[in-house]
């Protein structure tokens, strides 16, 4: 039997989204082979909750002294979304005590956490993504001037973010000052980029018995403005419709970018990339790292549609890291 390891919770807006990916994966994950152990990470107080009592993990070799018994980890299932499970942070922890885990690495989780960084690269590899400014809390002159500079609509985002937290999509220059200190409110950085019109298309690609895979193509539809924290999160505000009904060149391509991607950027695990989808062109958004695993999310409709079970994921990304 081998002992995993699900780590969720986060210092995110994330961290409800990320509890409930990490106790999906605890409900689902094959006993047969794995025992699970959900730990949940939030600040410096990391603990693994059992029979109502919270045993704190033991840091220096990331273990659970629980009555008696030493528990060390073969594997940790990683179901942080946000930082510090999606940014790398976690990664360089487990990296400098040599416990595998499912996501991508230290480099790949920093660079792909970064929407303007990673713009940057995909962008190098020949791929479109929506022009946009990148800009730093400390640059008031940047700022000031921003109009020059951009056109509108835009959307102005938290660089460092995730579940559509801090982000509005702006259509007047009246709407910028407003928007800027929502999202500067969540991160030292914001990005303002190019809105673009057209159907939002993800792709989830995971590497598994030295293959990579990629999963039926999703379309999101959102009944708001666009694909906000509340259209994510609300039933109903939402449809994500799995196999996307698009014309097969189109869901094709958008496996095919998403494959080469997620083998350019190195990733590892389970990786959702964002589209928006126009005029025969796709314009790459990000990469979720540590996309949602909760029942309602997108990344387990794929799974069904692909043909495999849940609990054949979560063993297959398990297997993968091992
Ligand atoms: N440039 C854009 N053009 C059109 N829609 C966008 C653009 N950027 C973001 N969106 C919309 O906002 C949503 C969230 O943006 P995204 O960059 O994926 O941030 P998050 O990390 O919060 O998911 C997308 O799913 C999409 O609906
Ligand atoms: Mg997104």
């Amino acid at each position: 039997m081998m002992n995993v390891a699900i780590v969720a919770g986060g210092d995110s807006g994330e961290y409800a989204i990320s509890m409930l990916s990490g106790k999906q994966v605890e409900r689902e994950i094959d006993r047969g082979r794995f025992q699970p152990y959900l730990i949940e990470i939030k600040g410096s107080s990391w603990s693994y909750n059992y029979d109502g009592k919270d045993y704190p993990v033991d840091k220096n070799d990331f273990s659970l002294h629980l009555a008696g018994n030493h528990v060390h980890f073969d594997v940790v299932f990683n179901a942080i979304h946000g930082t510090p499970g999606e940014n790398g942070k976690f990664q360089g922890y487990l990296d400098m005590l040599g416990i595998p885990y499912t996501s991508s690495d230290v480099i790949t989780s920093a660079l792909t956490f970064n929407k303007a960084f990673c713009k940057n690269v995909v962008s190098r590899y020949g791929i479109l993504t929506p022009h946009s400014v990148h800009l730093f809390k400390r640059q008031q002159e940047r700022i000031a001037t921003l109009t020059d500079t951009i056109s509108l609509p835009c959307f102005v985002k938290p660089n460092n973010g995730g579940s559509s937290v801090g982000m509005s999509k702006v259509t007047s220059v009246e709407q910028i000052p407003a928007a800027l200190e929502l999202a500067f409110h969540e991160d030292e950085e914001v990005l303002v980029e190019e809105f673009i019109r057209g159907r939002e298309l993800t792709c989830g690609v995971l590497r598994s018995k030295g293959e990579v895979v990629t999963l039926p193509v999703c379309e999101i539809v959102s009944k708001k403005e666009f694909f906000d924290y509340e259209a994510k999160y609300t039933k109903g505000m939402a449809d994500e419709l799995v196999p996307a009904p698009v014309p097969d060149h189109v869901s094709d391509e958008c496996r095919r970018i998403s494959k080469s991607l997620y083998d350019l950027l190195n990733c590892k695990g389970i990786a959702r990339f964002d589209y928006i989808h126009t005029n025969d062109k796709f314009y790459f958004l990000e990469v979720n790292t540590v996309p949602g695993l909760t029942e309602a999310s997108i990344v387990p409709k794929m799974i069904t549609a692909h043909g495999w079970t849940y609990t054949e994921l979560v063993t297959r990304l398990i297997d993968e890291c091992l």
